[in-house]
């Protein structure tokens, strides 16, 4: 088969300062009953004032590095998803490789919003099998604090901060399905479906990078027939059913989101990645931080076949098959 991308390292970081459903109900006109019936959203990590985006994909490489026992000089290149990033440029990606120390290779910044990850994952696959890297880090990493507009309680209460990380690195793979490595991604976009959910301004609009503002009933609508079909197409590319996944690591947006995309699976939850309920929504550090999650608490284990899908502002959607 070929050249395939095995994840051999991951990492995260969050922030310090959590924020709790009661805290939310001293700011906007809302309930911890409210929040957590509509989004099974508990509490969520804000990074502090002059904690950047680069700051916290930094903390969540180097932890990845070290999972995987890697040094800087070991790694071709940085593919950083995010939609947050420190400056308007240079890349969070450049930032990342230059406080690292690596030696000079590829650095980008990848923007689908919510399905950054799988997207940029994507992108480093390509780079991989095509033999342009051997070694590449796939960040996460989201300051959605820093654009979320604190008086509107139809957003405000579900975004927060993070950065997940996984080195991707190509080895041979003979064993087909069998074998370690991204067996594929699916990506989508609809760009008429762009106003459902954006940023009030931006740079070339107004100089200002602006505020969310989200149509969450009909972004919630899509979401999950997206979700659904993304999912089954995957499958069917593959040629598997839903019982040869391990584990499903979803976006973590809404958990009624969640529950529909595994019932539609006929998975049961406690084969499904939840971090919605500590993490809130950090976009495109959400899926690379519940992989981390379960890797590291022992959940997810070598040779274990892992789904990973998001939605995001765009539309955007995607999944990736990979046995880690
Ligand atoms: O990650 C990118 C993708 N994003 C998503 O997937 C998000 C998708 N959307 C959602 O997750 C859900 O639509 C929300 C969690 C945002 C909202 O849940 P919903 O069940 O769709 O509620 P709704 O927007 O239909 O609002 C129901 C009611 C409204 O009041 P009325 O019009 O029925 O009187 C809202 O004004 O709830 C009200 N409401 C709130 N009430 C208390 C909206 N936000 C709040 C709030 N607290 N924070």
């Amino acid at each position: 088969m070929g050249i395939q991308s095995v994840i051999t390292g991951t990492g995260a970081y969050l922030p310090e300062k959590i924020l709790t459903n009661a805290d939310l109900e001293k700011m906007v006109d809302t309930s911890d009953e409210w929040i957590i019936q509509r989004s099974g959203i508990k509490e969520r990590r804000i990074a502090a004032k002059d904690e950047t985006t680069g700051d916290m994909a930094l903390a969540a490489a180097k932890k990845a590095l070290e999972a995987g026992g890697l040094t800087p000089q070991d790694i071709d290149g940085v593919v950083v998803a995010t939609t947050t990033p420190d400056r308007t440029f240079p890349s969070v990606a450049a930032k990342v490789q230059g406080e690292l120390g690596m030696a000079p290779g590829l650095a980008l910044d990848v923007q689908a919003v919510c399905t950054g990850f799988i997207y940029a994952l994507s992108v480093a696959d390509n780079f991989i099998r095509l033999g342009q890297a051997k070694r590449l880090l796939v960040i996460g990493a989201e300051k959605m604090s820093s654009i979320v507009d604190w008086k509107d309680r139809g957003t405000c209460v579900l975004f927060a901060d993070g950065a997940g990380a996984v080195i991707l690195e190509g080895q041979e793979n003979d064993k087909g399905l069998e074998g370690s490595g991204i067996h594929s991604t699916h990506l989508y976009a609809n760009g008429t479906q762009r106003d459902l959910l954006k940023t009030s301004d931006g740079t070339s609009m107004s100089g200002d990078a602006g505020v969310i503002e989200m149509q969450g009933r009909e972004v919630f609508k899509y979401a999950v027939s997206y979700m659904a079909d993304v999912v089954e197409e995957t499958l069917a590319h593959n040629n598997i059913g839903p019982d040869a996944i391990d584990w499903l690591v979803p976006h973590q947006a809404n958990i009624r989101i969640i529950e529909s995309t595994a019932k539609k699976l006929g998975m049961s939850m406690d084969k499904v990645v939840v971090t919605v309920d500590r993490h809130g929504n950090t976009s495109a550090a959400s899926v690379p931080l519940a992989l981390d999650e379960a890797i590291c608490d022992g959940r997810i284990k070598r040779g274990d076949m892992l789904l990973l899908e998001a939605m995001g502002g765009g539309l955007t959607w995607g999944a990736a098959l990979v046995r880690y």
